[in-house]
């Protein structure tokens, strides 16, 4: 078991590292956490406004790529883990800018490995953790059949996922070549509170809340596995503790629908939520230009992480979507905080709605 001290966790102003933050700075009074993050379009300090107090809370404004930061602040809080959630994480930010995917992802993450690998080379007791949060899309695009595991050979197909799966493959090497106590976990689609309103769940939200069209790319025949934040946070924290360093684990939600079903769900709660009569928004539908090599499908088979861990998602997707409609209704000025002049330009830019 790996018993977590001194945790740095990077990109904790984000959607998911907020999300985890908020679940485990109360959850582990005896641990400290570290949130280093460079406070990109998608991270935001407001999400964190309930632990900002926290006696074993620290906020630090930087990039993971900065060696000298990284060396300083291992140095200071002699970290026994690390959480590593930064990235840049839309897929079609990274078809207009592949670069600055590199930089964060790619470079940033060796640029942690290295720091890691720095501070922790003379221990000698074993106390140490590096966990690297991946996503799903390393593994390619499926057909109509299959699912994604542990051993699938690696098919990105995005510079999101390129950046992410040379990422894996960096966490891996040091590993193999220099012992470092790596555990890595791949995930499907993340939706809930506090997630920016770029990516599909979000965006429809938002919108329908305006009345204002909903853009589906392409057929909207496209799928994707949805997992409630809360549950891959609840993951990472069983893992983080009682995960085999060295191995890696696939997080899925059990809740496969193509992009089209997910959108009528959602809009649906919506008009349940608002007192409009159901099946109102879907009228806001609207088919907009395909996203460039579009991936079709993801699925995951998560039950390495269910038998060995006993891990399973607690939220069915409708149940979840209720719970997060109701949340962005409640938090109407959040998002409007983070719909900001260049989230407005973004968006017109993407979509040309
Ligand atoms: P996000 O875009 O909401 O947040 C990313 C956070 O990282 C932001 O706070 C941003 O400021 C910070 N950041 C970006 N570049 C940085 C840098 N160079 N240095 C320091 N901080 C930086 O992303 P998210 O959806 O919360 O995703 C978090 C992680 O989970 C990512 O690694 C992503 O690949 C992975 N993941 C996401 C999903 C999903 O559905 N969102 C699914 C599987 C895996
Ligand atoms: P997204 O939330 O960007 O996640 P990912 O690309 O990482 O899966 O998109 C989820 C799916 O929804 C994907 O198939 C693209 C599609 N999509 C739309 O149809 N319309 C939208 O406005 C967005 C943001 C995504």
């Amino acid at each position: 078991m790996h018993q977590p001290g001194s945790v740095l966790v990077t990109g904790g102003a984000g959607f998911i590292g907020s999300n985890y933050l908020l679940q485990v700075v109360p959850a582990h009074t005896e641990v400290t956490f570290v949130n280093l993050d460079a406070l990109s379009y998608a991270g935001n300090l407001m999400n964190l406004a309930a632990i900002e107090q926290a006696q074993n809370y620290a906020f630090v404004k930087g990039e993971v790529q900065d060696v000298e930061l990284l060396h300083a602040l291992f140095a200071q809080h002699a970290f026994t883990t690390v959480v590593h959630f930064a990235a840049e994480s839309h897929v079609d930010r990274s078809i207009r800018d592949p670069l600055a995917f590199v930089r964060s992802n790619t470079l940033g993450t060796v640029a942690l490995l290295e720091a890691a690998r720095a501070a922790w080379k003379d221990d000698t007791t074993n106390r140490h953790r590096f966990y690297h949060i991946s996503t799903d899309e390393v593994f390619g695009s499926l057909g109509d059949n299959g699912a994604f595991r542990e051993t699938t050979p690696y098919d990105p197909r995005s510079p999101y996922s390129a950046s992410k799966a040379a990422s894996d493959h960096f966490v891996r090497a040091y590993y193999h070549t220099y012992g470092l106590p790596v555990v890595l976990s791949n995930c499907s689609n993340n939706y809930g509170p506090f997630q920016f309103p770029e990516k599909l769940i979000p965006v429809v939200i938002a919108n329908a809340l305006q009345q204002k069209p909903v853009p589906i790319y392409g057929t909207g025949l496209n799928v994707r596995d949805w997992l409630y934040v809360g549950d891959h946070c609840a993951a990472i924290d069983t893992i983080l503790r009682w995960g085999t360093t060295g191995d890696t684990y696939v997080i899925g939600g059990d809740s496969e629908r193509t992009n089209l079903d997910v959108v009528r769900m959602l809009l649906d709660v919506v008009d349940e939520a608002t007192g409009q009569p159901v099946g109102t928004s879907r009228q806001l539908i609207t088919f907009v230009t395909d996203r460039p090599g579009h991936d079709y499908r993801y699925a995951m088979d998560f039950t390495k992480l269910h038998q060995a861990l006993g891990w399973t998602p607690s939220h069915a997707l409708e149940e979840g979507l209720r719970e997060t409609v109701a949340w962005y209704l409640r938090n109407g000025d959040w998002l409007n905080a983070v719909m900001d002049q260049s989230y407005q330009t973004y968006y017109h830019e993407q979509y040309g709605l």
